[in-house]
């Protein structure tokens, strides 16, 4: 139930690398309160919670009464699903089903994040209705997650993005930067040099631009024109990791030596072209992309330090 102009939303996980710019711009908003919550680096602001407790998600909820709930909590390592199954399963999947039920039992429209790893990879682009095969165990978890949500009879959707970047705390938070440290140490005199993966095609997606699409869709439900189902947003510059590198190497002046690897090396599976459609939130008038290069320079601002800018 939305109150007056006012608008009330709770932002889960606003402490992660997505997280932290969906709240930078919806505190702009005037007249909507954002409630951000945070479980190993909360700040003053922040209210701690642990999305796997599910009496205190829906304590949380119930108290809160928000209009929308945006959820950015996951985890997204690869590695660490694969390897921690169990982890991934709690915090993919079943903490997205008490967050739904919590949301279902106010009628609270929901956005959940997800990812373009819920395709195979093999033929691109896709559509939101088109099959998913994931080929790994993060991919498989958040393809449940999205079913957690969308089958529990909540009112909300799914908004698919593929490989993120953006304003860091620390160069490993995302898969763009973190290749940073290795490139400029192979510009280092008699290093030696980096080997960067030429074969799958990704699209980097900066967290701002994904942060002005979550609170263009929040807009549409205040209006009373709320969106349902899976939605995808993406960047539309392909690049394997190695041109990844090589724009890094541009943007840093560095002479750095890099090593293109043609076939895949990762131990976890990944797909190798997982382009995801926008056009139906393009029809909808929502969306913004930040060229690539431009974003670049202005996360990389500040080398050697990460920090948001
Ligand atoms: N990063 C990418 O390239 C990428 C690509 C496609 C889709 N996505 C999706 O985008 C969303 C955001 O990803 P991200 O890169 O921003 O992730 P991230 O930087 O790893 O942040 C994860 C967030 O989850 C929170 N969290 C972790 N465990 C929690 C728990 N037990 N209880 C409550 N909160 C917990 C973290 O809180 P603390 O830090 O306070 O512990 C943090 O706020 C995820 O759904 C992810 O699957 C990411």
């Amino acid at each position: 139930m939305m109150r007056g102009a006012g608008l009330k939303v709770v932002l889960i996980g606003a402490s992660g690398l997505l997280g932290r710019a969906v709240a930078r711009e919806l505190a702009n908003v005037e007249g909507w309160q954002v409630v951000r919550t945070a479980h190993s680096r909360g700040d003053a602001g922040s209210v701690k919670l642990d999305i796997r407790d599910a009496a205190a998600v829906a304590a949380f909820i119930e108290g809160e009464m928000p209009d929308a709930i945006v959820v950015a909590a996951a985890e997204r390592r690869p590695d660490v699903c694969e390897n921690n199954p169990a982890l991934a399963r709690a915090l993919n999947v079943d903490a997205l089903r008490s967050i739904a039920h919590a949301a279902r039992k106010r009628d609270t429209w929901t956005l959940s994040i997800s990812t373009d790893y819920v395709f195979d990879g093999t033929s691109p682009p896709y559509s939101p209705g088109d099959p998913p095969a994931p080929l790994n165990a993060y991919g498989r978890s958040k393809l449940e997650g999205e079913r957690a949500l969308l089958d529990s009879g909540a009112k909300g959707c799914v908004l698919r993005l593929p490989l993120l970047y953006g304003p860091v705390l620390d160069w490993s938070e995302s898969a763009v930067t973190s290749l940073t440290p290795a490139i400029v140490k192979s510009a280092e005199f008699a290093a030696a040099p980096a080997v960067l993966d030429a074969w799958a095609t990704r699209y980097p997606t900066f967290t701002p631009d994904v942060a002005v699409v979550i609170r263009q869709m929040i807009e549409r439900h205040a209006r009373g024109q709320a969106i349902a189902g899976i939605t995808q947003w993406s960047g539309d510059e392909p690049m394997t990791k190695f041109d990844i590198a090589e724009r890094i190497a541009r943007t840093l002046k560095l002479e750095a030596r890099l090593v293109a690897q043609e076939t895949p090396a990762d131990s976890t599976p990944r797909p190798r072209d997982c382009h995801l459609d926008s056009g139906m939130l393009e029809a909808l008038g929502i969306g913004r992309r930040t060229p690539f290069d431009t974003a670049l320079a202005q996360v990389l601002a500040h080398y050697p330090d990460a920090q948001i800018q």
